[in-house]
């Protein structure tokens, strides 16, 4: 019986987690430090020669992090963010990259 009901709760707890990629995004957006530098909706970089993401392309926006991630991108400022994305997992750079593509630019 008490197995059964914790079974259920794991089950409802994994299927919820597994269906709020987007909300999930958008907190992790803000968590992950993400707004600091790139504005709180993406389109207000702190400085001037920070890129606008709102709204940008998914499969681009996944590949630049995880570029800027490993180093293997390293041009321009890409130093600035690196540092942060050892916080960030790759199941999380895609949930952030989901919401960041649907945002306005
Ligand atoms: C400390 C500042 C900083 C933080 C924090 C930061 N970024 Fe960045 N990000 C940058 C800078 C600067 C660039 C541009 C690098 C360059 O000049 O090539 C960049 C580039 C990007 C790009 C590529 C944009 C393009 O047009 O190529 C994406 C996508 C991105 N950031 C998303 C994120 C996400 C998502 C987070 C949170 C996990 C984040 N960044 C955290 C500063 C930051």
């Amino acid at each position: 019986m008490k197995v059964s009901i914790l079974l259920m709760t794991l089950i409802i707890a994994a299927s919820v987690s597994g269906v709020s990629n987007a909300a999930d995004g958008a907190k992790l957006f803000a968590e992950k430090t993400c707004t600091a530098c790139h504005g709180k909706v993406g389109n207000k970089p702190l400085m001037p020669d920070y890129p606008k993401i709102a709204g940008q392309n998914k499969a681009y926006i996944e590949q630049q992090m995880i570029d800027i991630k490993s180093g293997k991108r390293a041009n321009g400022n890409s130093a600035a963010m690196k540092g942060v994305m050892v916080i960030v997992t790759d199941d999380e750079i895609k949930a952030i990259a989901e919401y960041v593509s649907k945002l306005k630019p």
